[in-house]
C-alpha cells in the first residue's frame, strides 16, 4: 500500500472562480486521489481557500466591506461548488482559522530564531495620494526581464518571473494611477540564498519525476534570481507578524498560503480526534507528496515551500515529491479574464449543467502540457457524441433491454463466445493501462484508453445484436447481455475517477449497493439473478442552441 499526500493549490476568494481554475488543479487532483483510493492506497487530500492577499483587499475596497466578509462570502460559494463538482478533499478549509494562524506564526518564529528570516530596512513604493505603502499587487509597471508593460509588483504575467516591485520600470499606483515615491520601511526577509545548495540538490533529484516545464522553470530560477524575499507587508489583512513592535504588519500571503498544506493536515487530524495523526503524513519518509497547481504558482512550490520546510523542519518534513503544474485554459480562443468578464463562472455553470460532462471535457481537453481551449461547441459535441452516444447509450441500451426482457434481473449466461471473452479481457487490461497512466499523472492519455473501450463495446454489441438474437436464441441473447453488464460494471469503476457522480448512478443501476467509490480498482462481477434498478439515462443530450446562447451571455458580461 502506498501513502499519498495530495496538496491542492489554495484558490483566492476575491470573487467567483472560473472554469480555468477547475481545469488547472481541481479536476486533475481529484482523478489522482480517487484512483489511488480505489487502488487501495491511503490518501490524504487537503486544500482550502486563500483568504488573504491584496486581490481580496481590492475587492473589499470596491464593495466597501471588510475583507473578512468578502472572503468568507466567496469561500462559502466556492466550497459548495467544489462539493457539487465532486472534488473529494479530505478537508477543504481556509487560511482564516485559528489553527492556520498559529501554524503560520510558528513557522515564522522558528525560522526567525534560527536565522533563516532576518529584518532589513527596505525602500518601498509609497503612494502620497492614497497615503500608504503599496503592497506589490498595488503597483504596476514594466517588467525588467521581458519589458512587458503591465507587470505586477510581485510577478510578471508575461514571462512568469517573480519580481521585486522596485525593479518595475515607470511604476504606477494601481488604485489611483499616480507615480509612487520610494520611502523606507522595515520588513522581514526569507533568506533563500541560504538554501541554495540544498535546493539545487533537491531539484536535481527530481529531474525524472517533474514535468519538463516545471523542472526547467525551477532550474532557471535557481540560476537567475535567488535572493532574499520580503515576507511581510504593510497591510492590515492577513496573519499578524508575531514579533513585538511589528504587530501592525502582516505575513505575506504566499508565505502563509503554502503553510496551509501543513495546517490543513493538522486540522484534519484534530477533527478526527487524533491530533497527532498529521505527522504520519509529514514525517514518514514513505509518504509521497503531490501538489497540483497552475503554472503561475511553480516557484512557490518548487523553491519557496521546500526552503520553508527545510528551515522549519530541519529535515523532518517531507518535501514535495511531484509538483504537477498545468498550463492555462483559454475560452473560445482567448485568454480567460475575470476582470474583463471573459470567463465562465463556476457557480453559473453548475446552475445550468451537470458536473460530470464538465469534468470529462476538462480532462480530455486538459491544459496538461500546453494551453488548451474551452469552446461551447466542443463542449456540446463531446457531451452529445461521446458521453451520450457512446458511454451513456451503451449502458442505457443494455440495461433497458435486459430490464424489460429478463424480469429486471441480470440474466443467467450460457457459454461465452470468443468475442465475449475478448471484450471482458479488454476491460480488465484497461484497468492496468488507465491505472498506470493516472499514477504517472498522464490524465489525458489515461481517459483515451477508456474512450477506446467505449468504442469497442459499441462495436461488439452491434455485432452481438441481442435485440435480434433474442427472437431465435434466448440463451445466446442472455449471454451477450450478461457479458455487457459485466463490461459496464468494469467501465463504471474505470470512469469513477473522472466522473464520480454518474459512476455512482451507474453503480446503482446495476443494483449494487453502497458507495461505488469504496469498491476496488477491478471489474467486479455482477451475479446472475441480481435485480437491476429501473433504467434511466446517465447523461442529458444538450441542444445545439446553447452554444450561441452561452456565447451571447459571455459577451453581455464582458
Ligand atoms: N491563491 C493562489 C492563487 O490563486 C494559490 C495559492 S496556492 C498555495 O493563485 F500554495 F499557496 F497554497
Ligand atoms: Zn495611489
Amino acid at each position: 500500500m502506498e501513502k499519498i499526500f495530495i496538496g491542492v493549490a489554495w484558490p483566492y476568494v476575491s470573487g467567483y472562480r472560473h472554469l480555468g481554475h477547475v481545469a488547472g488543479f481541481a479536476v486533475p487532483c481529484d482523478i489522482f486521489a480517487r484512483y489511488h483510493r480505489l487502488a487501495g492506497n491511503s490518501v490524504l487530500m487537503v486544500s482550502g481557500s486563500d483568504m488573504h492577499g491584496t486581490p481580496i483587499m481590492v475587492r473589499a475596497e470596491q464593495e466597501n466591506k471588510p475583507p473578512a466578509e468578502v472572503a468568507t462570502h466567496y469561500h462559502n460559494i466556492l466550497d459548495a461548488n467544489l462539493k457539487t463538482l465532486g472534488i473529494s478533499y479530505d478537508l477543504y478549509t481556509s487560511t482564516e482559522t485559528a489553527n492556520h494562524h498559529e501554524t503560520t506564526q510558528d513557522f515564522f518564529s522558528k525560522m526567525l530564531e534560527r536565522g533563516y528570516i532576518h529584518k532589513k530596512t527596505q525602500t518601498q513604493h509609497y503612494c502620497v495620494t492614497c497615503a500608504r505603502f503599496l503592497a506589490d499587487r498595488y503597483v504596476e509597471g514594466r517588467c525588467p526581464f521581458c519589458s512587458y508593460e503591465n507587470a505586477r509588483g510581485d510577478q510578471c504575467d508575461e514571462c512568469g518571473r517573480p519580481l521585486e516591485a522596485l525593479e518595475l520600470g515607470d511604476p504606477r499606483c494601481k488604485t489611483c494611477g499616480a507615480t509612487p515615491e520610494v520611502r523606507e520601511t522595515e520588513h522581514f526577509f526569507l533568506d533563500l540564498p541560504e538554501f541554495r545548495e540544498r535546493l539545487e540538490a533537491y531539484v536535481d533529484e527530481h529531474h525524472d519525476i517533474w514535468r519538463a516545464n516545471v523542472y526547467q522553470f525551477t532550474l532557471n530560477l535557481l540560476s537567475e534570481t535567488l535572493r532574499a524575499r520580503a515576507i511581510t507587508r504593510d497591510i492590515s489583512w492577513g496573519v499578524p507578524v508575531p514579533v513585538e513592535g511589528y504587530e501592525d504588519k502582516v505575513i505575506y500571503v504566499w508565505f502563509d498560503a503554502v503553510i496551509g498544506y501543513m495546517s490543513a493536515a493538522r486540522e484534519w487530524a484534530a477533527r478526527r480526534g487524533t491530533p497527532e495523526a498529521w505527522r504520519e503524513w509529514w514525517e514518514d519518509p514513505e509518504v509521497k507528496s503531490f501538489y497540483f497547481i497552475g503554472k503561475d504558482n511553480i516557484v512557490f512550490h518548487t523553491v519557496i515551500w521546500p526552503a520553508m520546510l527545510m528551515g522549519y523542519g530541519l529535515g523532518r518534513f517531507n518535501l514535495p515529491y511531484d509538483v504537477v503544474s498545468t498550463e492555462f485554459l483559454t475560452m473560445e480562443g482567448r485568454q480567460l479574464s475575470g476582470s474583463r468578464g471573459h470567463a465562465i463562472w463556476l457557480p453559473d455553470f453548475l446552475e445550468r449543467y451537470d458536473p460530470d460532462p464538465l469534468r470529462f471535457y476538462l480532462t480530455v481537453n486538459a491544459p496538461e502540457t500546453r494551453d488548451s481551449d474551452f469552446s461551447w461547441s466542443e463542449f456540446v459535441r463531446r457531451n452529445n457524441d461521446e458521453l451520450v452516444a457512446k458511454w451513456g447509450n451503451f449502458v442505457n441500451r443494455v440495461l433497458s433491454f435486459t430490464y424489460k426482457h429478463f424480469e429486471g434481473k441480470v440474466p443467467e449466461p450460457a457459454d461465452l463466445s470468443g468475442e465475449d471473452v475478448e471484450l471482458l479481457s479488454k476491460v480488465d487490461e484497461t484497468f492496468l493501462k488507465v491505472g498506470d497512466l493516472i499514477a504517472a499523472r498522464r490524465f489525458k492519455d489515461s481517459i483515451r484508453e477508456l474512450m477506446v473501450l467505449w468504442d469497442r463495446a459499441n462495436v461488439w454489441i452491434d455485432r452481438a445484436e441481442p435485440w435480434k438474437v433474442i427472437k431465435t436464441d434466448r440463451a445466446r441473447a442472455a449471454t451477450s447481455l450478461w457479458t455487457a453488464i459485466q463490461a459496464i460494471s468494469g467501465m463504471k469503476t474505470l470512469s469513477l475517477p473522472y466522473m464520480p457522480t454518474t459512476a455512482q448512478q451507474c453503480h446503482e443501476l446495476l443494483g449494487l449497493s453502497g458507495a461505488a467509490a469504496e469498491r476496488r480498482w477491478r471489474r467486479e462481477e455482477v451475479p446472475a439473478g441480481q435485480p437491476l434498478a429501473k433504467p434511466s439515462p446517465l447523461f442529458k443530450k444538450l441542444d445545439e442552441s446553447i452554444v450561441d446562447e452561452e456565447i451571447e451571455r459571455m459577451k453581455r458580461q464582458g
